[in-house]
């Protein structure tokens, strides 16, 4: 088996990159590590080239996570060939992402939100012009999707 996921967001340096870090961290703790690609991007290019937001990085660590590695970019077409799960952290992004998909590969993309369990909200709100608790907020409704996420993946490919 062989599954890939881009997380997206506007600015691929918030919401994104921690779904990006927090996913991957879940996979490489599961057998499922050799098997599961994972990457961010945003739909806006403001932010390409430049690490993840400096108080994403903070709350990430906090809870164990490693964002260090990731870097910002925007999303181009050749990503729907490349990945099979597209997900979009709210419905602006997802509309942004539609407008650029090619028709056959519309299937791929997704609310990362509807894989949550137990978070109410459909959309990652956007933290970048709150306070620090937004990105822990972010991380809560994150780490209950990525787990679900993973789930669903496995249980695709039993
Ligand atoms: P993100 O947050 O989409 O979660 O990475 C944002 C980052 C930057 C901006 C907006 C949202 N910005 O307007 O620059």
């Amino acid at each position: 088996m062989a599954v890939s996921v881009l997380f997206v967001c506007l600015g691929n340096i918030c919401r994104s990159p921690t779904a990006h870090g927090v996913f991957e961290h879940l996979v490489n703790q599961s057998d499922l590590r050799d098997n599961i690609r994972v990457d961010s991007a945003g739909t806006g290019a403001w932010h390409a080239g430049e690490p993840p937001d400096r108080r994403a990085r903070a709350a990430a660590t906090a809870r164990g996570y490693q964002l260090d590695h990731i870097v910002a970019r925007q999303l181009n077409r050749s990503d729907f060939s490349n990945f099979d799960y597209v997900l979009a952290m709210d419905h602006e992004n997802m509309a942004n992402i539609k407008s650029l998909c090619p028709v056959n590969y519309q299937g791929r993309i997704g609310l990362f939100l509807e894989f949550a369990a137990s978070t109410t909200f459909d959309e990652v709100p956007d933290p970048y012009y709150g306070g620090e608790n937004g990105f822990n907020e972010v991380l809560d409704m994150v780490e209950d999707a990525a787990s679900g996420l993973l789930d669903c993946i496995r249980n695709n490919n039993d």
